[in-house]
């Protein structure tokens, strides 16, 4: 009699030790899920303007140079980050920073561009090195003839510290158009029509003066960096920070990958959600 119950109870007990264990695991990774996502969740900032965005991003960059002043910068181009760069120099002539001791890594640079005042190391000399008291050898560009060599380089220099980011119409960051690996290393891309068009406004606004190449950290690359910033001032970026925000990674739009970062701040004026 004691034995058959035994046998009754087995089964049953099998059962129930199988649900708790289903219902453990499940609350577990949803548990794990919820403390992933509330880790890599960005932190969005909507500011009056882009003089905002600039006093704002340039604070953080003073304050890392501050804690640490050979701290390894990552710059961007683009009409997005100049009163950054404003906010920079201004901070530097009054003695309250210094790059003397810091290293710069660019995303990316045009390939055979026609006009050497059109290169991002041109724009980059004369909206911000040539105004501070950074070291010249210590402001490195990507170079076409070996591309994964700059990852290395930025390996050695420490790591990317503070990584500054626009990001394109298409959702284009450096030069990552739709599509590209989000595991790349530095490399050479050929830009879509869209980024041709948007960059002509710099070519006499003539896309086909635009070169249609060039070298760009990779998303692996950007995503190395210990503390992203991501700046939008435009309406025409609403469609790529409306994806962005959306917490899903879509290949067609490369700026999501940030998604798997767990230091993004994204400082957005008020006119690219309106
Ligand atoms: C270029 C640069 C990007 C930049 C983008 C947006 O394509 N390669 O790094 O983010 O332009 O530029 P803007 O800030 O002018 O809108």
């Amino acid at each position: 009699m004691r034995e058959n119950e035994v046998w009754e109870t087995k089964p049953r007990f099998f059962v129930q030790f199988f649900a708790i264990v289903v219902v453990f695991v499940l609350a577990k990774r949803r548990i794990l899920y919820k403390i992933k996502l509330g880790l890599k969740t960005m932190r969005i900032t909507i500011l009056h303007d882009e003089k905002e965005i600039g006093a704002r991003v340039a604070e953080i960059f003073v304050r890392l140079l501050n804690e640490k002043p050979n701290a390894v910068l990552g710059f961007a181009t683009g009409s997005s980050p100049l009163p950054i760069y404003a906010e920079l120099v201004k901070a530097c002539r009054s003695g309250r920073i210094s790059f003397r001791e810091a290293t710069s890594f660019n995303l990316d640079e045009y390939l055979a561009c026609p006009d050497k005042k059109q290169t991002y190391r041109y724009f980059m000399d004369e909206n911000l090195f040539s105004q501070i008291d950074i070291r010249e050898s210590f402001t490195y560009f990507p170079s076409p003839k070996h591309p994964e060599s700059y990852d290395e380089a930025i390996e050695k220099a420490g790591g990317v510290d503070l990584q500054l980011l626009g990001i394109g119409r298409d959702g284009h960051i450096g030069f990552n158009e739709p599509g590209a690996a989000f595991d790349s290393k530095t490399h050479i891309v050929t830009l879509t029509p869209s980024t041709l068009e948007a960059n002509a406004r710099f070519f006499d606004d003539d896309p086909k003066k635009v070169p249609t190449k060039a070298v760009s950290m990779g998303l692996g690359t950007i995503l190395k960096a210990k503390h992203i910033v991501l700046i939008a001032d435009d309406p025409s970026k609403k469609e790529a920070i409306t994806k962005l925000m959306s917490h899903q990674e879509d290949i067609s739009s490369p700026a999501t990958v940030l998604n798997r970062h767990s230091n993004v701040d994204v400082f957005l004026s008020e006119s690219v959600l309106r």
